[in-house]
């Protein structure tokens, strides 16, 4: 994993520590019993939609879902849409598992794995309808910045899987954090901000208020969406 050039050249360190966590029995129950029906491999070809959720639909993708409450609520709003959640951290791996099978959802699937390889190795090229990245690690020191998930490359790569007229929803509750994703998205050729270049997003498009969200805005902090179409 993560060997050769072009894999250095795209990302040459992760955008997260892992961390085990405490895991309910609930959780632990999710991830042994149920993975085999939801889950998906983090390795592998690029995956075939069509044959994942047996029909052909739009596909969103999410990368670090947290508990996935909020990506579990917008599967729930649109059955007629299929959803693809990847998170490292398995405790809300877990969770959203559990809570897939309590609904009876057939439109999501979970991976647990670094969403930026699976990104690159098992998502086709102009497969995606949406990509959602929700406050995602922030790495506040500067000589940590390099972590940031959002990095030109990986811009483009985003760009490559969305098919044309697709959406990229990126938010942030660190506005040092919201200033460079703005200018590097509005930087990168393939995506058009749907707000005007240099515009953070009027409100929040349409998503759940997520749980890290949540948190921050009791907290006070402030949250800036920005929303990209594929071009
Ligand atoms: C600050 S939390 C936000 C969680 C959730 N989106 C929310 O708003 O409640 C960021 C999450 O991204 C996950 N994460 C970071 N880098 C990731 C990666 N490369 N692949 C998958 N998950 C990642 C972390 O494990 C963490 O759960």
């Amino acid at each position: 994993m993560c060997t050769g050039q072009d894999q250095r050249q795209l990302r040459p360190v992760r955008s997260f520590v892992r961390r085990e966590g405490r895991m309910t029995d609930g959780q632990k129950r999710a991830l042994e019993n149920l993975m085999a029906r939801y889950g998906l491999a983090g390795e592998g070809p690029a995956l075939d939609f069509q044959a994942v959720f047996g029909r052909q639909a739009p596909v969103t993708l999410e990368i670090g879902f947290g508990n996935g409450e909020s990506l579990l609520e917008m599967a729930r709003q649109s059955p007629d849409q299929d959803f693809l959640g990847i998170e490292v951290h398995r405790p809300g791996v877990g969770h959203l598992l559990a809570r897939v099978e309590e609904l009876g959802l057939e439109n999501l699937r979970v991976i647990c794995h670094d969403g930026v390889e699976v990104l690159r190795h098992r998502i086709a090229s102009q497969s995606l309808d949406g990509l959602q990245l929700f406050f995602p690690d922030p790495w506040h020191k500067k000589r940590h910045h390099k972590r940031r998930i959002v990095q030109a490359a990986w811009l483009a790569l985003v760009a490559d899987r969305l098919q044309p007229g697709g959406r990229l929803h990126m938010a942030t509750d660190w506005q040092d954090y919201a200033e460079h994703m703005l200018t590097l998205a509005d930087a990168e050729p393939a995506l058009e901000n749907l707000a005007g270049v240099g515009r953070f997003a009027p409100d929040r498009g349409g998503r759940p208020e997520t749980k890290f969200e949540r948190r921050g805005l009791q907290r006070g902090h402030g949250v800036w969406d920005l929303i990209y179409r594929k071009r």
